[in-house]
């Protein structure tokens, strides 16, 4: 892949530290960010081109306000029907340039009655219902844990990071809600039903990424942040009925806060 091994020459020598994984309609998330050299996905080893609107598909080095960074416009889905090692293979990439921090965006339908479109919420647990069985898998997760003698699944979203985030949006006169996201496979969005469901499981925002790379990049010892766009009330919720153009359109209200919370992840200690 003689298209991957200019870019790599250029991320090492750069030596970026942190990596952006860019969600639906964000692009205009990055204007701070200046690239140095990008590769499609279909170039990078482990990834595959999404087939998603909305999802760019490439993958750049460069800086964000001085500061070296990698940064993935768009992500592969499960429901793209792709396995859990292709859906990972962002953060693995990640890993394999040398970064240890990876800051996960997306759009998100709202759940909590105060996430409004446009609102960013910050991601401090999820519900990974991913798999076949998953909801029978959250009722029983926690006895079947104990009677196996497993120890409790390891925590993703760094409490630091949170702290980081929380200051500066306080220094801006803001407040960013900390809340849970439970990620479901789609690709259809959910039926009010479900999303009265997910409200009693403590479920604050819903969508269908962000958990497995979550879980993939905290098991590769790297820091994990990650903050949903809210781009619309989750079905039932709102007046609207849901649709990808909805989410497009409504994610470039939260784009300017999102580009300088992204700043602030990057420049963290
Ligand atoms: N549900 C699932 N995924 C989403 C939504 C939603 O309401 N909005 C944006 N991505």
């Amino acid at each position: 892949m003689p298209a991957y091994s200019a870019f790599i020459g250029t991320a090492r020598k750069l030596r970026p530290r942190t990596a952006i994984v860019l969600g639906s309609g964000l692009a205009g998330a990055t204007r701070a960010f200046v690239e140095h050299a990008s590769v499609g996905f279909g170039n990078v080893p482990g990834l595959v081109p999404p087939t998603v609107h909305g999802h760019g598909g490439r993958l750049a080095v460069g800086e964000w306000a001085g500061v070296p960074c990698l940064l993935f416009s768009g992500r592969v889905h499960f429901y793209e029907g792709h396995l859990r090692g292709v859906v990972v293979g962002t953060v693995r990439a990640a890993a394999e340039i040398g970064a240890n921090r990876v800051v996960l965006t997306n759009a998100a339908g709202g759940i909590h009655p105060a996430l409004d479109p446009g609102d960013l919420m910050a991601i401090r647990g999820h519900l990974k219902l991913l798999d076949a069985g998953a909801w029978r898998g959250l009722a029983s997760a926690t006895a079947w844990r104990a009677l196996a003698g497993e120890t409790a699944v390891p925590q993703p979203y760094s409490a630091r990071l949170l702290d980081a985030m929380q200051a500066h949006e306080r220094a801006a006169g803001r407040e960013l809600m900390a809340g849970v996201y439970a990620a479901l496979t789609g690709p259809s969005y959910e039926t009010p039903a479900e999303i009265r469901a997910l409200a009693r499981c403590s479920a604050d925002a819903v969508g269908m990424s962000t958990a497995l790379e979550a879980e993939e990049a905290t098991q590769l010892g790297m820091e994990v942040a990650a903050v949903s766009c809210i781009t619309n009330k989750a079905a039932g919720l709102g007046a609207t009925t849901l649709d990808h153009t909805e989410v497009l359109t409504n994610a470039q209200l939260a784009v300017v806060r999102m580009g300088e919370l992204l700043g602030a992840l990057v420049r963290a200690d």
